[in-house]
């Protein structure tokens, strides 16, 4: 591979799973071949997408995202194939869909495994022949759209629960980049530090010393849950709370020692409370304190079904994503404004791994997305 290619993708890594990866990139980039990116949260799945983009014939045309999990179910189809106007309530003007607005250049449709099942038959139709109708119209229209599509579900796990089309699966998986997670390509880490850190120092103009050989290890034989996105949220953290000064490997343990204590409380199926096998008097008092939260949470939760269900005659709410600990809550606060803060607070927690945030919320997946879009959170 020439020096050149390899510095316009803008990917970091040098193990052997991401020299593939470039390879296959460089093979199937200049085709107009649909391609499934696959990977756990945080691995990179959009920066694979956009090299295929920019390294492609289409990379003076746009590139046009489409997070299919954000998009509620009611108007995926005709956010994706657009719609006539009067086509249905609330439709007031004539509009092009994202197929329209990409022709010539490329879609990426994130998420793609939180596609309706309705909408699923209509996209496997644009995926054979470029062919599709604007919701409303019995106009056929074709595009000139090349395809990337990724998510972190397994695919095969929906086929067999009857959520995803298995035309659609192998039609979709022919070519198919998994990029694997960081814990196992660990010579990447390096790597993906020394650009994160000389990142950093050039966006704030700053000077960082960098790490000791000892947290270098420590970061190397991390898990990784979150991928590249948490290693790269915790570099940037260090360097901000060590104030550009070397960090040692201490620096390193407690500030992943916050997530760890997230992860376990993840990890118990009932209710979110954490559950110690060796408790020490302050995990026990911290247990209790959740319970009692836990309590109060129930309450609001009731009461705001309750407000809902009167008020504006709706189904009962039945996601709770109110706060479960003590520091935001303001009487003054409008349960709007208390699900945003919360929502920020858990997003903030697990690093901007919607995945975990959106279990912690007991919330669906697609809720969270729609629920950062209404509240403008996409940047955080
Ligand atoms: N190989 C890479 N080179 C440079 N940056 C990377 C690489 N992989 C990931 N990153 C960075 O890590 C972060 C997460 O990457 P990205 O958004 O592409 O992940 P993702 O797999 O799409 O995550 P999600 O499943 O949550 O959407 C971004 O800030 C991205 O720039
Ligand atoms: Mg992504």
């Amino acid at each position: 591979m020439n020096e050149e290619f390899k510095n316009t993708l803008g990917i970091i890594g040098n193990s052997f799973a991401i020299q593939e990866i470039k390879q296959i990139i460089k093979q199937v980039a200049p085709t107009d071949i649909t391609v499934l990116i696959t990977g756990e949260s945080g691995v990179g799945k959009e920066v694979i997408a956009k090299a295929l983009h920019t390294s492609s014939l289409r990379s003076q045309k746009p590139m046009i995202t489409v997070n299919c999990g954000a998009i509620p179910e009611g108007i995926i189809e005709s956010e994706l194939f657009g719609h006539e106007k009067g086509s249905f309530t609330g439709a007031g003007d004539t509009r092009k869909g994202y197929f329209e607005i990409a022709d010539g250049g490329t879609i990426f449709l994130d998420e793609i495994g939180e596609l309706p099942l309705s909408t699923q038959a209509k996209f496997l139709r644009v995926l054979e022949n470029g062919e599709f109708m604007r919701v409303g119209s019995n106009i056929t229209r074709k595009v000139d759209v090349r395809i990337i599509a990724a998510t972190n579900r397994n695919l095969e796990n929906g086929v067999r629960e009857n959520s995803f089309r298995k035309d659609l699966y192998f039609r979709l998986r022919s070519i198919n980049i998994n990029i694997p997670p960081l814990r196992d390509r660990k010579e990447d880490i390096p790597l993906f530090i020394e650009y994160f850190a000389k990142n950093f120092a050039e966006r704030n103009n700053t000077h960082v010393e960098g790490f000791s050989m000892d947290a270098m290890e420590v970061l190397i034989n991390y898990r990784w849950d979150g991928n590249v996105r948490q290693l790269k949220n915790t570099i940037e953290s260090l360097f901000v709370i060590n104030k550009g000064n070397l960090i040692e490997a201490n620096d390193v343990r407690k500030q992943l020692n916050t997530y760890q204590d997230y992860q376990i409380e993840f990890v118990q199926p009932q209710r979110n409370l954490p559950v110690h096998t060796h408790k020490t008097s302050e995990q026990v008092e911290r247990e209790l304190i959740y319970r009692a939260l836990l309590e109060i949470k129930n309450d609001v939760v009731d009461i705001k079904q309750f407000i809902n269900n009167y008020a504006e005659s709706k189904p009962a709410l039945n996601e709770s994503y109110l706060e479960t600990n003590n520091s935001s809550y303001d009487e003054d606060l409008t349960l709007d404004e208390m699900d945003k803060r919360y929502i920020i607070k858990i997003l903030q927690k697990y690093h901007g791994n919607r995945r975990l945030a959106a279990k912690k919320l007991n919330i669906s997946e697609r809720t969270l997305y729609r629920k950062i879009h209404e509240f403008g959170l996409n940047g955080k």
